[in-house]
């Protein structure tokens, strides 16, 4: 193979994007812009990697810096040229050239704004000019709605490529043509130099256009070859806000054949978000709605049944999540059951095998393998120990208006339904405590507590009462 320098242009302005910041700058689900693009360089091995910057070039280059090592790339590796006024793509190259001195072998262009190019169709780009022994090789992609692409005009007959065009100064008939330019370019290095010295900016935009070195090869006799983008949506360039949002929509989709080709079983995968700082195991099985933000882990065996949203929140191997939990920040044991329902708020832990069931809602919550909190509780600032059950309506009482206490529950205690423990207080292990009751004070272990008043009853009041009131029934 021949030596290979890639240069990657990321100079420009952004005007389309209405911000401040320079545009590689900005942030797709994954990364910003420049570091997708100096990740796929980077892989390719080059000898050389020249980055041109130029508007607001600082911030360009503090986040190369800051994420070269995330993109696999030694900072130390990448030269940043200097573009000092944005008169096009073909005056940005030429800011590279003083790095290339010396350099001979293929210059691969890239653009910093077109983030969703992968490794092998940049590999075959290079294969196309080594097996061509071309002096000029693009990428091309042909789109339905070819937008403000430059547009590829080629030999009616032989079908060779003779020049791009660029939208604004396409007549038509040009603007028909539905081949459009991606940007990359594969460039011989003894011609590189030499042709970026003759350009010329007599266009719609005042620019130097990199893409006239097209042309001039053409017309020397010189050999331009090309490959046609597979998918035309990895050439995709970001000019504006809502091709960013494309490119996320790209990027999700192929996080979501990732997690089905590992194992991952997803009916609706569409409906499924998926942060890329989440992990999903193989042998996980995701419903419906399903939200799974920030740093996730889900284990293998899991099972969302949809409508869930969760955010920095681990699943343990083989934990079930009925329909409809919310949980933030939680931890899930082992074979847990969650939901219909369920709310964890941070700092929720559940061990193994526990369940919490419908409008049960959790926070700074520990429970102990084998808890059950079936129904509608409140637990908040508490510890409860192994295989304690929960009744329905039980609250612990953590905040008296002021500050937080808390609750400890020991193991196997029976919490009978509608209980309140007002915090700070203790429950011994094996201890009872009537439905009913409201907890004020420690509960020895294994004794009973019952705060309930006497129950009384008094015979033929109701029928009384109906008679009083003219009521036959
Ligand atoms: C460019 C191509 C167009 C192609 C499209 C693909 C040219 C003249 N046009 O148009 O044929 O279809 O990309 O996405 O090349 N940049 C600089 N300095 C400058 C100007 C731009 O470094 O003075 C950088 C930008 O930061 C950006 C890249 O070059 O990363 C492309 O610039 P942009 O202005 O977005 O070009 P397009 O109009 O999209
Ligand atoms: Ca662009």
């Amino acid at each position: 193979m021949e030596k290979l320098a890639i240069v990657i242009l990321a100079a420009g302005l952004g005007k389309r994007m209405k911000s401040d910041l320079p545009k590689v700058v900005a942030k797709t689900r994954e990364k910003t812009l420049i570091l997708h693009v100096l990740e796929t360089a980077g892989k390719l091995l080059p000898e050389k990697l020249v980055v041109v910057t130029g508007f607001k070039r600082s911030l360009v280059e503090d986040e190369i810096k800051k994420g070269a090592s995330q993109a696999g790339v030694v900072y130390e590796n990448v030269s940043i040229a200097e573009q000092t006024a944005q008169r096009g793509t073909g005056d940005a190259a030429k800011a590279a050239v003083p790095f290339l001195q010396g350099f001979s072998g293929t210059v691969l262009i890239l653009y910093g704004d077109v983030p969703l190019l992968r490794v092998d169709t940049l590999q075959g780009v290079l294969m196309r000019h080594h097996k061509d022994k071309a002096t000029v090789t693009l990428l091309s992609a042909h789109h339905s709605n070819p937008k403000s692409y430059g547009r590829i005009v080629r030999n009616e007959k032989s079908g060779q490529v003779e020049r791009i065009v660029e939208a604004k100064d396409c007549s038509p008939q040009e603007l028909l043509i539905h081949e459009c330019n991606t940007g990359i370019c594969a460039v011989d290095s003894a011609f590189f130099a030499p042709s970026l010295e003759s350009l010329k900016s007599e266009n719609a935009q005042g620019e130097y256009y990199l893409t006239d070195i097209v042309e001039k090869a053409h017309k020397e006799g010189q050999i331009v070859s090309s490959v046609v983008a597979d998918d035309p949506l990895e050439t995709e360039g970001v000019n504006t806000l809502s091709d960013l949002a494309q490119v996320n929509q790209v990027l999700l989709n192929r996080s979501r054949t990732a997690l089905l080709n590992s194992g991952v079983m997803m009916e609706d995968p569409d409906s499924v978000f998926i942060d890329p700082l989440s992990t999903v195991a193989p042998g996980a099985s995701i419903g419906p709605n399903v939200q799974i933000r920030g740093k996730c882990c889900i284990e293998s065996g899991v099972v969302i049944e949809g409508s869930a949203y969760l955010n920095n929140t681990i699943v343990k191997e083989g934990a079930r999540l009925k329909f409809s939990v919310r949980a933030d920040e939680a931890i899930i044991g082992k074979n847990a059951q969650i939901g219909p329902f369920a709310h964890l708020r941070p700092g929720t832990e559940l061990s193994e095998d526990v369940h919490v069931g419908n409008f049960v809602e959790t926070k700074k919550a520990f429970l102990a393998p084998g808890v059950k909190a079936s129904h509608l509780t409140y637990l908040g600032d508490c510890k409860v120990g192994a295989r304690t059950n929960i009744g329905a309506g039980t609250i612990t009482c953590n905040y008296d208006g002021y500050k937080k206490y808390e609750t400890i529950i020991g193991e196997g205690v029976f919490v009978g339904s509608d209980t309140c423990f007002v915090a700070p207080v203790n429950v011994g292990d094996g201890a009872t405590i009537g439905a009913g009751s409201v907890i004020t004070k420690n509960v020895a272990k294994d004794s009973l507590a019952l705060t309930r008043g006497p129950l009384r009853t008094k015979p033929e009041w109701s029928r009384m009462k109906r008679e009083l009131n003219k009521k036959t029934k």
